[in-house]
């Protein structure tokens, strides 16, 4: 997947050069996407283009590009890179200019985007369940903003890691927000619950999906968040995200979640979302 888009450019990642006076890399100044590509076809585009909007006008910055030039350029991309399976990263920063907080006025932005192997989510975390964390949610108050701006993530991610944990659930305020790089579910005597959409969390495509689907299919859903005492004591614990899917939490701060095994109202959803995949919705 050697390819990558820059600034109006296809070309292999070791031509594809920027400047070190480019606001995302002395500032983390922008905003990026990650799009799953299932057999050459990017999976719910439309969603992922307008959370970009949206992110570009939460840090105030102009989108270089319409709809449809992005369609164009994902898509040859997917095609340049040899269709099948992907995972599309698109990123927009404000650009080039020199150093100083305050945005720099008639800057063209850079846009770019690449794409890698999308890697197919282990068959123990289907089987097993995976391990998670709770911490405290360090990180800005804009948080529906997809910002490149990922340190506090970055460091959450590690210290799961480092406690032999997938995922660190966030806890603020004594609510749990959602995932270090995914939103979060708990599932409370059949109903699901995950945290509204503001500015406490990304408002997630997967988490769409995920929506729509138990919407479809009367499976009892809430948006709103839980208490930390709640996720303690879940039946089931999921997360998601478009690298992801939908993961099922069967430890928790190393106690069992429920039965301590994926339970029923995940496997359902699994199924759903494997069905909702297949049919190729866009
Ligand atoms: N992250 N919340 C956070 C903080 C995330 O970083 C992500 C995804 C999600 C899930 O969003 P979506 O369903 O749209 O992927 C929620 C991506 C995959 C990443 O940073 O690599």
């Amino acid at each position: 997947m050697d390819q990558v888009y820059l600034n109006g450019s296809f070309l292999p990642a070791q031509q594809a050069q920027v400047s070190v006076f480019d606001r995302g890399f002395l500032l983390g100044d922008g905003v990026y996407e990650v799009i799953p590509v299932y057999k050459g076809k990017c999976f719910q585009l439309t969603g992922h283009l307008e959370r970009l909007q949206a992110s570009l006008d939460g840090v105030r910055m102009k989108n270089p590009y319409s709809n449809s030039q992005w369609k164009n350029l994902l898509e040859e991309l997917v095609e340049l890179n040899g269709s099948g399976d992907q995972a599309l990263y698109l990123q927009v920063t404000r650009g080039v200019a020199p150093r100083d907080h305050v945005f720099p006025e008639g800057v063209t932005p850079t846009a770019f985007a690449m794409s890698s192997p999308l890697q197919a989510v282990p068959e123990k975390y289907k089987t097993e369940g995976a391990a998670a964390i709770t911490l405290p949610d360090i990180r800005w108050q804009n948080c529906n903003i997809k910002a490149i701006t990922l340190l506090p993530n970055s460091m959450l991610k590690q210290q799961a890691l480092e406690a032999g944990a997938l995922e660190a659930l966030l806890i603020r305020d004594g609510y749990l927000t959602e995932g270090a790089a995914s939103n979060a579910y708990v599932v409370i005597d059949g109903t699901i619950y995950t945290a509204p959409k503001d500015e406490k969390v990304l408002p997630g495509i997967t988490r769409e999906v995920v929506i729509e689907i138990a919407l479809a299919n009367n499976m009892p859903l809430l948006e709103e968040a839980v208490t930390e005492p709640q996720l303690k004591q879940a039946d089931e614990i999921w997360v998601s995200s478009s690298t992801k899917e939908v993961v099922p939490i069967t430890v928790l701060d190393g106690e069992p979640v429920g039965d301590g095994i994926p339970g029923p109202v995940w496997q359902r959803m699994d199924a759903l979302y494997q069905q909702y995949k297949q049919n190729g919705a866009v």
